[in-house]
Formats: C-alpha cells, sequence, structure tokens
C-alpha cells in the first residue's frame, strides 16, 4: 500500500511509534525514525523489513526537525508521509504539577506536533502533496485527572491538525489524528496496578489495545485509502469514551 513512499516517524524508536514504522515498511514504504534516543532508533531501523535510518531530533526544537526532513529527502528523494508520534508523560494533579512539567509535555506533545507538521506540509505542498498523521490521546478529548498538562496539549493537537487540514487541503496534503485509548506500552505499563484496573472497568472491549492496531488506522490514514479524509480524528480505544 505505501510501495515507492517514505515515512518520518517522531518518537519511533519504540511502542506506537515503531509499530507504526513495523506495518509501513511490512507494506513497501522508506522509514526514517527520529528519535531523542538516537542508539535505540538506529537499533530499531535495523529491525524493520525496508530501507530505514534512525536519526536523533529532538521535536521540540525546529531545527531538529527540519533537519530530520531535510535529512529524509536527501536519503530517500521524498518526504511523502509524516506521523508526529514522540510523547511523555509528566502526570502530576494541578495541586502539585510544577510549571516546567506543563512546560515539557506542552513543548514535546504540541509544539513538537506543529514543527513536524509544518515542516512536513512545507516539503509535501512543493512535491505533490502527502499524508501527516498526528498523535493526539483520549486524554484530549475527555480529560484525565493528573493530566492537565498531556489533555491540553492533545487536545491542542486536534486544533493544530484542523487548522493546517484547512491550510493545506487544496495542495493535496492530509492532516488527520489518532486518539488512542489505552495502549500496552513503556508508557501505560509504567502506571501503578490501580490504575490500570480503573481504566480497564472502563473499556467496553474489557481489554488495552496493542500498538499494532493504532499502527493499522495509521496506515490507512497514509494509503490511498483514505484519500477523500482529511481534518479527522479517529479514536482507537476499544470504545472507551465513545
Ligand atoms: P513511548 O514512551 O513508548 O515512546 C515514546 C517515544 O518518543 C520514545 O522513543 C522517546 O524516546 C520519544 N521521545 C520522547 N520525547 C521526545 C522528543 N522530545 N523528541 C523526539 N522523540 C522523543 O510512548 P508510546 O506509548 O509509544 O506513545 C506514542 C504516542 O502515542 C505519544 O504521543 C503518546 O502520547 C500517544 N498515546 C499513547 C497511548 C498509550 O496508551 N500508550 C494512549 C494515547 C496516546
Amino acid at each position: 500500500m505505501l510501495t515507492g513512499r517514505t515515512a518520518l516517524i517522531t518518537g519511533g524508536a519504540q511502542g506506537i511509534g515503531l509499530a507504526i514504522a513495523t506495518v509501513f515498511a511490512e507494506n513497501g514504504a522508506n522509514i526514517v525514525l527520529a528519535d531523542l534516543n538516537e542508539d535505540a532508533a538506529r537499533t530499531a531501523a535495523g529491525s524493520l523489513a525496508a530501507p530505514a535510518v534512525g536519526v536523533r531530533c529532538d521535536v521540540t526544537s525546529a531545527a531538529d526537525v527540519n533537519a530530520a526532513v531535510a535529512a529524509t529527502v536527501d536519503r530517500f528523494g521524498s518526504l511523502d508521509i509524516m506521523v508526529n508520534n514522540a510523547g511523555i508523560t509528566r502526570d502530576a494533579t494541578m495541586r502539585k504539577m510544577t510549571e516546567d512539567q506543563f512546560d515539557q509535555v506542552v513543548s514535546v506533545h504540541l509544539k513538537g506536533c506543529w514543527n513536524g507538521t509544518r515542516a512536513a506540509a512545507a516539503h509535501m505542498r512543493e512535491h505533490g502533496g502527502g499524508s501527516i498523521v498526528n498523535l493526539s490521546s483520549i486524554s484530549g478529548k475527555v480529560g484525565f485527572v493528573g493530566q492537565s498538562n498531556y489533555s491540553a496539549a492533545k487536545a491542542g493537537i486536534v486544533g493544530l491538525s484542523k487548522a493546517a487540514a484547512k491550510e493545506v487541503a487544496h495542495l493535496g496534503v492530509r492532516v488527520n489524528v489518532i486518539q488512542p485509548g489505552l495502549i500496552r506500552t513503556a508508557m501505560t505499563e509504567a502506571m501503578p496496578q490501580k490504575a490500570w484496573d480503573q481504566k480497564m472497568a472502563e473499556i467496553p472491549m474489557q481489554r488495552a489495545g496493542d500498538p499494532s492496531e493504532v499502527a493499522s488506522v495509521a496506515l490507512f490514514y497514509a494509503s490511498d485509502l483514505s484519500s477523500y479524509m482529511t481534518g479527522t480524528v479517529s479514536e482507537v480505544t476499544g470504545g472507551r469514551y465513545m
């Protein structure tokens, strides 16, 4: 489905980003994994079933993101798919959350996503279009206790993506959003068992999702299967908060 196309995935060294890279590679795409952890990105790139490289990139830096886009075009000749996936959590109730924890999370998710969307769209609009997929979260739809930073950033990604989608739709660039629910990765496995149990009770399908189940939706958005879709938000939650 992606033969001849090149995808840049931020935060692609592990978790959902790596699952997306894996399914894109299986579908014929060249892959660039851009991650704060360069060693892990390179190792992960080596595990993929397609030409792939890992580069160091801090998504909070526009210069780093622009350099990752330039490196992608330099290595593979194009950038057709951009996945803004890099993320962190710094959970705390508002009483305990520091200003720095708020700024860090907003910077990585919201500014990082803006940096990536802007840089990718700038290239794609000049080269026949492309697909941008931004990772939000169901936390951005409903708001979670202890995540005033993360919920704000993830809701912001929806607004950012819709604004961007309207700006570049006529240039063949599509921008869509995925809102995963509880997905089993390093980020969520760090949660205490009590938090897992509470979340589980809210999921109609009665199980956590696998990263591959987010990746298949990213594949749909990246491919021509979704050629008439832009500015949309897909919930991948097992029915939670439908
Ligand atoms: P993860 O913690 O397994 O992986 C995140 C990756 O992002 C890591 O490789 C990390 O090195 C990288 N990263 C962190 N800060 C970075 C920066 N400044 N620049 C570049 N790379 C950076 O996380 P996971 O679970 O795979 O999450 C991926 C995305 O999906 C995130 O945006 C997360 O918010 C979102 N998400 C995850 C859910 C889950 O249940 N796991 C649910 C909803 C959304």
